[in-house]
């Protein structure tokens, strides 16, 4: 099934302020690798078959690339975003207008209430009709249940204890309508306890595949587009059935993020 996916150039990246473990200010980032490399990634989705909006970047907003994070969609309703951290609030406001302006398929967007980095912290699962979000570092509790109270699904809470893995799409990432990936130490022995139960048959990821940001992934069920950094994942991936799709985006990883940052999912 084609996909339909939201991306922002990264005409304005930098990492000029740190807000995770990964951003280091000293570092230099190479901007037209950047570009290249997002051109890259931007292709790969095309050429599987999907279909990309770009939304227009702003000077300013240095991490706005991390379109994952502006909002939360299931079934053509979006659960906006709020930033916990000042230099990203204005991000929330770019990509509300973009679903206003989207006529089809008729978006019914959501302002939130509570801090919440949109899929950042939220999953959706199709099969189960199942809602997965972390908190413990961004979005905080109280949104994930007013995310159950907008979107109509249940929400999983999960809770992140790992610094590096501070978003959920950092740890976990759904491959198909029912199978999940994930990092089991990214999360509190209890959540660890809930995602056994539910993903008896997940794909769990090593430390190594995590820290190549390996989970930061995007799968439409089939083609797995995934860091050409985390070899040792997509060989596991490829045994179990899928076909990975590597791509390399050294320069985007300087700021804290991966393939899945990159790339909001529209579920309409
Ligand atoms: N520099 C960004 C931040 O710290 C990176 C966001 C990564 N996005 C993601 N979906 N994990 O907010």
């Amino acid at each position: 099934m084609p996909r339909t996916y939201l991306m922002c150039p990264p005409a304005y990246f930098t990492v000029k302020y740190a807000i995770n473990p990964w951003m280091d200010t000293t570092s230099p980032v190479d901007a037209d690798l950047a570009g290249k490399q997002w051109e890259r990634l931007r292709e790969t989705l095309v050429e599987l078959g999907h279909r990309v909006h770009v939304l227009t970047p702003q000077a300013g907003l240095p991490d706005m690339v991390y379109a994952a994070n502006g909002a939360f969609s299931v079934d053509g309703t979006v659960y906006g975003a709020r930033f916990r951290y000042p230099q990203r609030a204005a991000e929330a406001a770019a990509h509300q207008a973009f679903y206003a302006i989207q006529d089809e398929p008729g978006w019914r967007f959501v302002a939130p209430t509570e801090i919440n980095e949109g899929e950042g912290d939220f999953t959706y699962v199709p099969g189960p009709g199942l809602i997965l979000a972390g908190y413990g570092f961004r979005t905080e509790p109280t949104a994930h249940a007013e995310a159950q109270e907008v979107l109509g699904r249940p929400v999983i809470s999960l809770r992140l204890v790992d610094p590096r893995f501070y978003h959920l799409d950092m740890a976990l990432a759904p491959l198909d309508d029912t199978t999940i990936a994930y990092y089991p130490a990214a999360f509190s022995a209890s959540s660890q306890a809930v995602l056994r139960q539910l993903f008896p048959d997940a794909v769990l990821a090593s430390e190594p595949d995590a820290l190549a940001f390996g989970l930061n992934l995007v799968s439409d069920g089939r083609n797995v587009v995934l860091s050409s950094e985390a070899t040792a994942l997509a060989d596991r991936l490829a045994a179990a059935g899928y076909l990975p799709r590597l791509v390399e985006l050294t320069e985007l990883k300087k700021g804290g993020g991966s393939v899945k940052c990159c790339v909001a999912e529209l579920r309409s």
